[in-house]
């Protein structure tokens, strides 16, 4: 069913071009894999000041915001791996920095209108048009809110993904407004929250498959603890709702072939990770000893399990083992990780920064990986963690959950180890179970290889995709014949 089925990925972000965290990841290796089994996919992306690669004009056209009129550039970037379309504009998107504008929802809004009139334009009538994130998911409001006029729009089948039900796109009504549909939209059973527009709703409301980055977020979602406030909304979506883990790119990220680590390895000769370790501990200005060199590569925001982290550092330092620390966010945390430094000079080495090399140095040459987020829809740290043979130590959440093999629950044949509770005392406890089992050096050599040989392609998420993407035809035409939304 894959051969021609016309695909149109719409997201925020979408790697090598503009990336900011998995999502991106994701936009720029599923496309890919799907065009490899046959589908015939396109990408769309908001431009940015960043984006710094040649493109070539593809055609413009304005797009009502409201009672005004914004114009639309549409570019196609040069020699992309999947044909990869650019929506621009100079007030909208002719800045830095892909979020965080105070005027994001109307950003996106634009970008949103934008998209729907490409598709109305542009001669490629997707049979799946597949959304991320609340960026994107009004698109769905638009193409199912005119299908009366434009029947065609009625063949489009939409699957929405979620990657963070946290980020929501809350805004007053008069963002609703731009989007020039019918007022009666603006209720509870569509768009409307507490008073305000709710673009998250519009994805999971408009949608013929939902799906989260893993089967556990999928469940977690329906709980008030993990469902953000929508946790009702997705409920009655239930029927619709699926959940597809992610995957790497085995390719790009390989130890035997990354040319920015100091010594290849691969499962079968793990030796070489040692000297990674060697020329990291040197390079990072760590003493050279055979300790467990422990590493966290993550943004430094709440949902990492950053309070989770100071006490857990002051464990892992006071019985001299290591710790590295890459990444960038809220300045509270860097704080609090400079005074660890001070305190334990030559154990740890604090890098506040997004460096993509200098992670993969990270990954080759440290032991174990933490990543004790308090939710994680998917992780794709901790994928790549198991890919270079760093053992992870993660909380029971999401994708976190449905990837790493628990070693203490299922002895010799684990990949990571993982702590239930999210508390201070159980992520040190597992810390020290990990550190343990570090230190009978067979037993770890096999742990090493089990997680290095975990298949994290994205061979099987996308052949789920390609299911979904056949469920979402059928949820289609049953709601043409029954009348849903
Ligand atoms: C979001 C989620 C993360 C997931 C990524 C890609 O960033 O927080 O868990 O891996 O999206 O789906």
């Amino acid at each position: 069913m894959s051969n021609n089925l016309k695909v149109l990925f719409v997201a925020a972000e979408c790697t090598p071009f503009i990336k900011v965290g998995g999502l991106g990841d994701v936009t720029g290796e599923l496309p890919l894999k799907l065009k490899e089994l046959g589908a015939d996919v396109r990408v769309v992306i908001p431009g940015n000041k960043d984006l710094d690669y040649p493109t070539e004009y593809k055609g413009d056209f304005p797009v009502k915001m409201g009672w005004k009129e914004e114009t639309c550039i549409v570019r196609e970037i040069i020699n992309a791996p999947v044909t990869t379309f650019v929506i621009d504009n100079y007030h909208y998107f002719g800045r830095q920095g892909v979020y965080g504008h105070r005027d994001d929802s109307e950003r996106f809004a634009f970008f949103c209108s934008a998209v729907y009139e490409m598709i109305m334009r542009f001669d490629f009538m997707p049979d799946i048009l597949h959304l991320n994130d609340w960026h994107t998911a009004p698109t769905a409001m638009l193409i199912r809110e005119n299908e009366r006029e434009h029947h065609q729009l009625s063949q489009i089948s939409i699957v929405y993904t979620i990657h963070n039900l946290e980020y929501q796109g809350v805004s007053d009504r008069s963002i609703f407004n731009l989007f020039g549909v019918k007022e009666v939209v603006f209720k509870v059973d569509k768009v409307e929250y507490y008073g305000c527009f709710n673009a998250m709703k519009t994805g999971i409301n408009y949608a013929d498959i939902i799906n989260a980055v893993s089967k556990t977020s999928a469940k977690e979602m329906l709980s008030p603890k993990f469902g953000f406030g929508l946790e009702g909304v997705l409920k009655n979506r239930m029927q619709a709702l699926r959940g597809v883990v992610n995957g790497i790119n085995q390719n790009t990220w390989d130890p035997e072939t990354d040319k920015y680590i100091w010594s290849n390895y691969s499962k079968d000769n793990i030796s070489g990770k040692k000297k990674n370790k060697k020329e990291l501990q040197k390079a990072l200005g760590l003493k050279i000893e055979d300790v467990p060199l422990f590493s966290v590569i993550s943004r430094l925001v709440p949902n990492k399990g950053l309070d989770l982290m100071n006490r857990a550092f002051e464990y892992i330092l006071k019985a001299n083992n290591q710790l590295v620390l890459l990444g960038s966010g809220e300045k509270y945390y860097e704080k609090m990780f400079a005074e660890l430094s001070e305190k334990y000079p030559g154990l740890v080495s604090l890098n506040f920064e997004f460096n993509s090399e200098k992670a993969r140095r990270i990954y080759a040459g440290s032991d174990i990986f933490l990543m004790p987020s308090l939710y994680e829809p998917c992780g794709l740290s901790q994928l790549i963690a198991m890919r270079y043979g760093t053992v992870p130590v993660v909380h029971k959440t999401g994708g976190l959950a449905d990837t790493v093999i628990d070693e203490t629950r299922n002895q010799g044949s684990g990949t990571g180890f993982i702590f239930n509770t999210y508390s201070n005392e159980a992520f040190i406890r597992t810390i020290r179970k990990a550190i343990n089992l570090y230190n009978n050096k067979k037993a770890w050599a096999e742990l090493v290889k089990r997680a290095m040989v975990r298949d994290s392609s994205w061979d099987s998420p996308a052949s789920e995709y390609l299911s979904i993407y056949s469920e979402a035809k059928t949820e289609n035409n049953k709601r043409k014949h029954k009348g849903r939304t």
